[in-house]
């Protein structure tokens, strides 16, 4: 059996991504999750880590005197759960360059749109008024740049006419729940990890995001 890797989820909302890691890893993902931390008080993740017995620390971002002050706290109560893997699962915060270096090839983001495409916030809302018949999601290492690190994973949904940002959210939601607990089943097996620069899965550089049902059928 693999050994589990220890990871940290990191939150601020209803936690659905985090929910689909809870139950991966009560299934056969090979993760421990260590620990919850949000930056959000009494966010429905919290209930969930609690529901399932993890550990979980609040800490408040409008408690701190600076981002960078909070960026340390969060590394101090992150780096006291020895995580070899840092989730960021709905974590809306921009990280300082410090913080983002600390875990450099060893953090993920997940990101509700096709990245390039709608870095930032209303990702669903950019793309229904964009009139785009393709949306996703993409999974990726993270850097400096916000929402801008490599690539690993991508899914893709269809938009339809009549689609509203939560229709939208919730048909491109259900494809998170899938490339979340893939990459970090991946990366806790050792397929994935990000050298030099470069992303390298299998043993060979990923020069461009897999996807999901066409690269990786399920
Ligand atoms: C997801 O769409 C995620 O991609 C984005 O924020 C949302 C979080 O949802 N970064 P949840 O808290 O995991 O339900």
């Amino acid at each position: 059996m693999t050994k589990k890797l220890p990871v940290v989820v990191l939150i601020s909302g209803g936690g659905t991504n985090l929910q689909a890691l809870i139950d991966g890893a009560a299934a056969d993902l090979p993760i421990a999750i260590r620990a919850v931390i949000s930056n959000v008080p009494d966010v429905y993740g919290l209930t969930r880590a609690a529901k399932a017995g993890i550990e979980s620390a609040v800490l408040n971002h409008t408690q701190f005197a600076s981002r960078e002050a909070f960026d340390q706290a969060l590394m101090q109560v992150i780096d006291s759960f020895d995580a070899e893997l840092v989730i960021l699962a709905g974590f809306m915060r921009i990280l300082t360059p410090e913080f983002v270096h600390h875990y450099l090839g060893r953090m993920l983001n997940i990101h509700p749109s096709l990245l390039p495409k709608y870095q930032g916030l209303h990702t669903h809302q950019r793309a229904i008024e964009a009139n785009d018949t393709k949306h996703g999601a993409s999974v990726h290492f993270v850097t400096e740049e916000l929402d801008g690190g490599p690539i690993i994973i991508q899914a893709k949904v269809p938009v339809f006419a009549d689609d509203t940002e939560d229709t939208l959210a919730s048909r491109v939601l259900e494809k998170e729940h899938i490339i979340y607990p893939l990459v970090s089943r991946w990366f806790a097996e050792g397929r994935l990890s990000w050298q030099n620069h470069q992303v390298v899965f299998d043993g060979k550089p990923l020069n461009q995001p897999l996807l999901l049902d066409e690269d990786i059928v399920q």
